[in-house]
């Protein structure tokens, strides 16, 4: 079933039929293309293109199909060519002919975008909640363990941060994903209904009005972009790729804290899989996949970006591949986002080991210089020092602080007795701004 077919002599094939079909994919769009069409018909009575009467049937006939729809008895499928086929074909199937007048100064290339800009908008809503949920999970977390743990470069012990400070950091990622997404919203905020198929129409439509009516700032300034524009999905999948790169950074450290040569932390059983060889195997699956599906939705942000790089304007059918694309990366990442949040609130850190861990690798050095510098000394000349006393430690396989003060003082007699204290793991915590990561 076509919207269209006056011109051709010949029927399409079958084949070319299915290639072209997007209903499958767009029908995901049905409750804003409801809207659309709506605010369109509202405002095509207000211009005198349509009457009172014809407005009232069309009106009716749009809200019962959205009934029959959510309740599921108009079923989403069928041969349509698209979810503006489908909606429209079935709107003559409710009220008869005048159900034809819909599409008037209207084309499904100005109402593809809206609907799109009106799904990402919805959709927005719900990542946002997502990424709230899962950033109070991770402040939950962190609240319920300021316990100290190494923090590295170059995956080499650095300093000593605690847990509660390491899982902040995700926090601030997030936070930014938010103010992104938010970003994106506001810069797409313009209505493309009016523009047409490419260059408006001669029926005097008020763009405004549908523009406020479906709750844009302002309508388009140019038809040619906005039924070309796909900025906005390219923009959203860039979001999208960016919190996947924040969650499958997460899931990396989750997966390297939790093998036994770490074991800082220890993932639900309910979130690891087995091996159907190895009996003692626990492997932290659901972090590996987080990771893994990073690489399909950087995929499809480099996907979207290739479809639009050669396109003439103003519309070309390329554009049909936008949606499935979108779709892809949008259910996977609400899935990533749900189970990561699982995992991390579900998961144990093991402050013991964690602590094993900042024992060696002389975490406290850095404090040691800090010590000289408060002594006096250059920083510079301070780090060569601690070169020094980093070298006997290692002779002696022994931590900073278990050097004994007279070999100290015999690399430098500035140190003192109280070098003990400053270097205490505990009371490095408590200086400076290091405050924080309490
Ligand atoms: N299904 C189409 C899409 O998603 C709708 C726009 C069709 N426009 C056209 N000129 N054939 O892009």
């Amino acid at each position: 079933m076509k919207l269209w077919g006056g011109r051709f002599l010949k029927e399409e094939s079958n084949a070319m039929n299915d290639f072209n079909s997007s209903f499958e994919i767009d029908k995901r769009f049905y409750k804003e293309d409801i809207k659309g069409s709506l605010v369109h018909a509202k405002m095509l009575n207000k211009q005198n293109i349509i009457t009172n009467i014809e407005y009232k049937l069309i009106e009716d006939g749009l809200e019962i199909i959205k009934n029959k729809i959510d309740l599921g008895e108009l079923k989403l499928d069928g041969d349509y060519e698209d979810i503006h086929s489908f909606i429209e074909i079935n709107l003559i199937n409710e009220i008869g002919q005048i159900g034809k007048k819909i599409h008037t100064a209207r084309s499904r290339n100005d109402q593809v975008a809206l609907d799109f800009n009106l799904k990402i908008k919805n959709d927005s809503i719900d990542i946002i909640n997502l990424i709230k949920d899962f950033i109070e999970i991770l402040v939950k977390k962190a609240d319920d363990n300021p316990y100290m743990m190494p923090a590295y470069t170059h995956l080499q012990r650095a300093q000593i941060t605690t847990f509660k400070y390491y899982l902040k950091a995700y926090v601030n990622m997030f936070k930014r994903d938010i103010k992104r997404i938010k970003n994106t919203i506001d810069l797409m905020d313009e209505s493309p209904l009016g523009s047409g198929a490419l260059a408006g129409t001669t029926h005097n439509i008020d763009m405004e009005f549908t523009s406020k009516e479906l709750g844009f700032q302002k309508p388009t300034a140019n038809f040619l972009d906005a039924v070309s524009n796909r900025d906005f999905v390219i923009e959203m999948l860039n979001n999208f790729s960016i919190i996947m790169m924040h969650l499958s950074r997460l899931s990396e450290e989750i997966i390297i804290f939790s093998s036994q040569e770490f074991k800082f932390v220890q993932i639900d059983d309910a979130y690891c899989t087995g091996s159907s060889i190895m009996p003692h195997k626990k492997n932290p699956d659901s972090m590996e996949l987080v990771r893994g599906k990073c690489g399909r939705v950087y995929g499809n942000l480099m996907a979207l970006l290739t479809v639009m790089k050669g396109l003439p304007l103003a519309y070309n059918k390329d554009m049909q591949e936008d949606k499935e694309i979108y779709f892809d990366s949008l259910d996977t990442i609400k899935s990533c986002l749900y189970i990561s949040k699982e995992v991390i609130k579900t998961l144990k850190f093991n402050k013991e080991e964690a602590k094993k861990g900042i024992k060696k690798g002389f975490l406290n050095a850095t404090e040691v210089a800090d010590y000289l510098v408060a002594k006096g000394i250059a920083f510079r000349d301070a780090h060569e020092i601690v070169g020094k006393i980093i070298i006997l430690c290692e002779k002696e396989n022994k931590a900073i602080e278990e050097i004994n003060i007279n070999e100290l003082k015999d690399i430098n007699n500035l140190i003192e007795e109280d070098i003990y204290e400053y270097i205490d793991y505990e009371n490095i915590l408590n200086k400076g701004n290091k405050k924080e990561m309490l």
